[in-house]
């Protein structure tokens, strides 16, 4: 979700309203997305790499975090989504991370629809940490055990949109990527419609996948 700070400066408003809102239209296009038939999507908040960021711009965005759980929490558990957030959450304070936990305790048996916010994220950072699991329950490393203990569970995304003009992918999900289709947006993303979530999805459709395979 790229683009919050120069939408934000286009309107000659600050960065942090930027990432307001920005940080409102997540679950209205995770919501987008499950009307157009994606059950499971995975929101890019903050990188290994953002943290690095003024602790006034850190310290708002994990606030938005906060209130965007709590405002949502109830809809998650009508519509049967499992909530997980994704990455380093160590440095958070005691009632961020409480509140994560119970969300993610609340809906964890929920298999069909699935909405992870990867914060303090890096793809890196996940293999690292998938290989130390590994190694800490005397698992030997290979490609399956190693994919089971990746933060997404085995879960690899089929699509990957950047929005914000950037081709890149900024440590995002380096070892999950290995066949997703991407997408690269000028679009910046408080700016993003249901029009270009539409016009994704059927791009993605009529895209043939081979993966590597001569089909
Ligand atoms: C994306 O917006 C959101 C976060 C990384 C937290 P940016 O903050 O990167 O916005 P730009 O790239 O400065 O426009
Ligand atoms: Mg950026």
């Amino acid at each position: 979700m790229d683009g919050n700070g120069r939408w934000a400066h286009n309107k000659h408003e600050s960065r942090q309203y930027g990432h307001k809102i920005g940080s409102s239209k997540v679950y209205d296009v995770y919501k987008i997305c499950t009307d157009l038939g994606c059950k499971s999507a995975t929101f890019f908040a903050m990188s290994s790499e953002n943290m690095q960021r003024d602790n006034d711009e850190t310290e708002f965005i994990s606030q938005l975090l906060v209130s965007s759980i709590e405002k949502h929490f109830l809809d998650l558990l009508e519509n049967k989504i499992k909530f997980k957030v994704i990455g380093d959450t160590s440095s958070l304070s005691n009632d961020i991370k409480q509140l994560i936990n119970t969300t993610e305790q609340a809906t964890k048996n929920f298999t069909e629809f699935k909405m992870y916010i990867a914060y303090n994220y890096g793809g890196q950072w996940d293999i690292l940490n998938a290989v130390n699991l590994a190694l800490s329950n005397n698992d030997s490393i290979t490609h399956d055990t190693l994919s089971n203990y990746l933060s997404t569970e085995n879960d690899f995304p089929d699509l990957i949109v950047r929005t914000g003009g950037y081709k890149r992918l900024s440590n995002f999900m380096l070892w999950q990527a290995v066949y997703s289709e991407l997408e690269f947006l000028d679009i910046l993303w408080p700016d993003i419609s249901r029009r270009d979530i539409e016009l994704i999805f059927e791009q993605y459709t009529a895209t043939k996948r081979n993966f590597g395979i001569v089909k």
